[in-house]
């Protein structure tokens, strides 16, 4: 997600806006931008680092106490000096920066072609600056209020234009926007981080509003164009829990993003009641006479590649063959061009799918690449693309990129049953669009307990099992594996049918066994193998759906999730999970973010 800054007032505006981008940094961008008024736009970008930008300035900035700036996490179109905000209208008297994906832009920038607008870029947000040029008549306010009408999806909107040198314009629509209040004058920020050295008084923008500032007042507006009355706050924050947004570690608020990261992956794919849209991404001509789809992808994704494995198995007639890139890459596979193979990574850095993306698609395998980074060179070298859209990951433990990796594969599990049979399951998809709401009541009746039980039993052992069955197992070993990763806890994932077979050997008194339970029509088997467990005393913490049965014999602890379409499970099943991972790490003192001899992507073999 990126990062808005803006600025009205007496002061040069391009030294705040720039420091301004500097707090916002640690966020991740790929490219950064600002526009200041004075008299006319002046317009600076780079695809690059904010101190690239400064660069650009270094013959003199320009006097303006208007601006606007910006850091880009590509989300429509690649990192590149165009694709950077600002976006200016077509006279370039209007300058637009954007937080948030706008759904419906093709169709939005189709229609303003038509009327005769001439676009610079490929992205989403350039639609906004045409859109209020469309609108303008001497108010730009009412402009950018009659524009936003228009717009679907997630926006956080900063405008600013050459013809009102005192005028800011601030819209929120589910993404973020603080207006900061000094001494005549008012900063805009789309995290606190960005204001804290200049004042700790803010407006808090709500859903839907929209903001006229001037360096004299600020003017509030809700969606109808009444006037709201807003209040302000004290942020209290230092500048450290700033970055974070107040969690005390990046993964746990990364954790907290994932209902925020769902809606993104699924926005402008998934219309009301179930309506499935990825066409753009993967023409029909890409999967048309696909045989065989070959999963690969490491560590988390590779997890998420277990799980698409097991829905396309279910869902199309596919030869599914899913494995770690890194054994991939020196296997005799069985590719042709009837191949889809399939590369899952969340930095498209990593350097062993990229050499088993590489070596499918020398042999001749169509690819597609599920990335959460735009422009990275799995997107660039893969034949198509769909991004996961779950914004900048910055803990070393994947989290919110891994739910939305599962999202996107559900996606494309429909999308490809519909080619192969003519039709897709409405309900998985129509469950999809419960997942987010879901997640968030998970959050306010599970992560109490869950923090009590990392802190009192997990965070003390040495030893823990993950169990599961079918959709399970892949969750199971995700669990584990954020076990290992941040708390240095040994944890082994087995299908639960598996124990019996030598593993139940190490079951004794005390041993906590993490189960999970969501799939129907392996509950029965799932809970006779707990029972193997239950009767050498082992301890069974179980994460299940179903609020009928009776888990007493086969459980310590029950946790039960929403229910959903079983295929869906894993969606909800994970965030336990990973909160008992964070918690049991912080219990042990264990440094969350930054976990030992970890990297956030492994670019080396
Ligand atoms: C996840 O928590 C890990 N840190 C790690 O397994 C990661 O998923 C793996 O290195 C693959 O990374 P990628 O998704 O960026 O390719």
């Amino acid at each position: 997600m990126c990062g808005i800054v803006g600025y009205v007032g007496r002061a040069e505006a391009a030294p705040l806006l720039l420091h301004g981008l500097k707090k916002l940094e640690y966020r991740g961008y790929d490219s950064a931008g600002i526009a200041v008024v004075e008299p006319h736009l002046h317009i600076y970008k780079t695809q690059g680092r904010i101190a690239d930008l400064e660069a650009l300035l270094t013959e003199g900035v320009p006097p303006g106490s208007l601006g606007i700036g910006h850091t880009r996490w590509a989300t429509h179109g690649r990192p590149s000096w165009e694709n950077a905000h600002p976006h200016c209208d077509c006279s370039g008297q209007i300058a637009v920066v954007h937080n948030g994906i706008i759904e419906n832009y093709l169709e939005l920038r189709k229609k303003l072609e038509g009327e005769g607008h001439v676009f610079r870029s490929e992205t989403d947000t350039e639609v906004v600056s045409h859109l209020v040029e469309k609108y303008y008549a001497g108010d730009l306010c009412r402009a950018v209020q009659a524009a936003v009408t228009q717009l679907k999806g997630s926006y956080a909107l900063a405008v600013v234009s050459s013809r009102h040198p005192n005028e800011l314009i601030a819209v929120r629509h589910d993404s973020p926007l603080v207006i900061g209040v000094g001494e005549g004058e008012y900063y805009l920020a789309s995290d606190i981080p960005a204001l804290l050295d200049f004042t700790r008084t803010a407006y808090i923008l709500d859903d839907g509003q929209v903001a006229r500032i001037t360096r004299e007042s600020v003017a509030v507006f809700n969606q109808h164009g009444a006037e709201q009355l807003p209040q302000t706050m004290h942020i209290s924050w230092d500048p450290v829990q700033a970055e974070k947004e107040g969690y005390a570690h990046f993964m746990l608020k990364e954790i907290h993003e994932q209902p925020r990261a769902i809606r993104q992956t699924l926005a402008g794919r998934l219309g009301v009641g179930g309506a499935l849209r990825l066409a753009e991404e993967i023409p029909a001509d890409f999967v048309r006479g696909i045989t065989n789809v070959h999963l690969i992808a490491c560590g988390t994704a590779y997890h998420a590649a277990l799980y698409g494995a097991y829905l396309l198995q279910e869902c199309t007639d596919l030869q599914v063959h899913v494995e770690l890139a890194s054994e991939y890459r020196y296997k005799r596979t069985r590719v042709n061009d009837r191949t889809l193979a399939i590369a899952i990574s969340q930095s498209g850095e990593t350097a062993d799918t990229l050499g088993a993306m590489r070596k499918a698609k020398a042999a001749g395998a169509r690819i597609l690449a599920i990335t959460n980074v735009v422009g990275s060179t799995l997107a660039r070298e893969a034949d198509a693309v769909m991004y996961t859209h779950a914004g900048p990951e910055i803990a070393v433990a994947s989290t919110k990129a891994y739910t939305a990796q599962l999202c996107s594969l559900c996606l494309l599990a429909a999308y490809l049953q519909q080619h192969s049979q003519g039709t897709y399951d409405p309900d998985l998809l129509r469950g999809l669009l419960e997942i987010p709401d879901q997640m968030a009541s998970i959050f306010q009746t599970c992560e109490a307990r869950i923090k009590e039980y990392s802190w009192e039993r997990l965070a003390a052992v040495s030893d823990t099992f993950f169990l599961g069955r079918g959709l399970d197992l892949a969750s199971a070993m995700e669990g584990q594996l954020k076990l290992k990763e941040i708390a240095y806890i040994h944890a082994e994932a087995l299908a639960a049918g598996e124990l019996k077979h030598g593993t139940l050997a190490l079951i004794e008194p005390g041993v906590p066994v993490v189960a999970l339970a969501t799939q129907p029509h392996l509950l029965d088997k799932l809970l006779s193998n707990l029972r193997e467990v239950k009767a050498r005393h082992g301890e069974v913490f179980l994460i299940a759906m179903d609020r009928q049965r009776d888990f007493s014999q086969a459980a310590d602890e029950v946790l039960l999730v929403p229910r959903t379409y079983p295929m869906l499970a894993p969606l909800l099943t994970v965030l336990p999970m990973q909160l008992m991972a964070y918690y049991t790490a912080t219990a042990r003192g264990c440094d969350v973010d930054k976990p030992r001899n970890l990297a956030k992507s492994v670019t080396v073999e």
